[in-house]
């Protein structure tokens, strides 16, 4: 694919004059990673009912099936590493350009990457609760033979702590989030459809509030008409650094 060079020339000049820059990222950001994304054709939701495996009532219901589900995805989760697109935003928080990162992943990638400020909207893969009792451990504390991981205290299964269909966001994070799209001057919104809400209120509430919203992603969502001031097509991985190279050269 041929990204659109002006357009990274662009969004590097955006980013050093802008005040308060975030960025918003999903699943799109670490498919480079190895992680599957939700929706189309080789998405999570095409092999698994998101209504049979991540609603809570489901994992109420039926916990050792939904199960099946999150063993896989830990497992996949537990080999990816950071690629070129969330070294990128680690580089521009390093820079003092990139004020935080706003994530509705669960893979803990953009930490791993070096980036400080993270809000993790949509809760962590890296952690287990007990939904009986509150009991919270780190998933590192279970090897794959242990799944499905259950409570040291009541010996319920535990539940990942990530936010299923059902289940309210976390508080901090929901408002964490909220002050940071009025507040911020620039959104980098990085491999999202932007359709599951409130998550994707996100960078509407921050065009709404003034700031310049950039699009990157491989193809064009329900923000790219009306709400991006801008969408650059391409992998985030190759869109990414191109944006940082682009920076550095900005600001020698
Ligand atoms: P989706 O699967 O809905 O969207 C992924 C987006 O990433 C799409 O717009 C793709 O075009 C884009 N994409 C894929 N690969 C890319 C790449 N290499 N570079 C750039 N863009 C790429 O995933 P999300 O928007 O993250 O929530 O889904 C939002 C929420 O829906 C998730 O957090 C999850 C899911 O249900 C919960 O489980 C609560």
């Amino acid at each position: 694919m041929i990204v659109d060079q002006s357009l990274i020339e662009q969004a590097a000049q955006d980013i050093v004059n802008s005040k308060k820059s975030i960025a918003f990222t999903g699943s799109g950001i670490s498919e480079e990673s190895g992680i599957p994304t939700f929706r189309g054709g080789q998405g999570l939701w095409e092999k698994y009912d998101p209504m049979e495996y991540a609603h809570i009532q489901s994992f109420i219901k039926n916990p050792e099936k939904v199960w099946e589900m999150l063993a896989e995805m830990a497992e996949i989760i537990s080999k990816a590493k950071p690629n070129p697109a969330h070294i990128a935003l680690a580089e521009l928080e390093n820079m003092g350009l990139l004020e935080a990162v706003i994530t509705q992943n669960v893979d803990g990638l953009h930490q791993m990457a070096g980036n400080k400020h993270v809000v993790e909207f949509h809760g962590s893969n890296q952690w287990l609760v007990c939904i009986k009792c509150g009991f919270r451990t780190e998933i590192k504390n279970y090897s794959p033979n242990d799944f499905p991981p259950k409570c040291e205290r009541c010996l319920s299964i535990l539940k990942p702590d990530v936010v299923f269909f059902g289940e309210a966001i976390p508080y901090n994070a929901q408002v964490k989030s909220m002050y940071l799209a009025k507040v911020s001057d620039l959104v980098l919104v990085i491999g999202t459809s932007a359709v599951v809400y409130p998550a994707a209120q996100i960078p509407i509430t921050a065009k709404e509030y003034g700031a310049k919203i950039i699009e990157i992603n491989k193809e064009k969502t329900s923000l790219s008409d009306g709400i991006a001031s801008y969408s650059i097509e391409g992998p985030a991985g190759e869109v990414m650094p191109h944006i940082v190279e682009a920076v550095r050269r900005l600001i020698s």
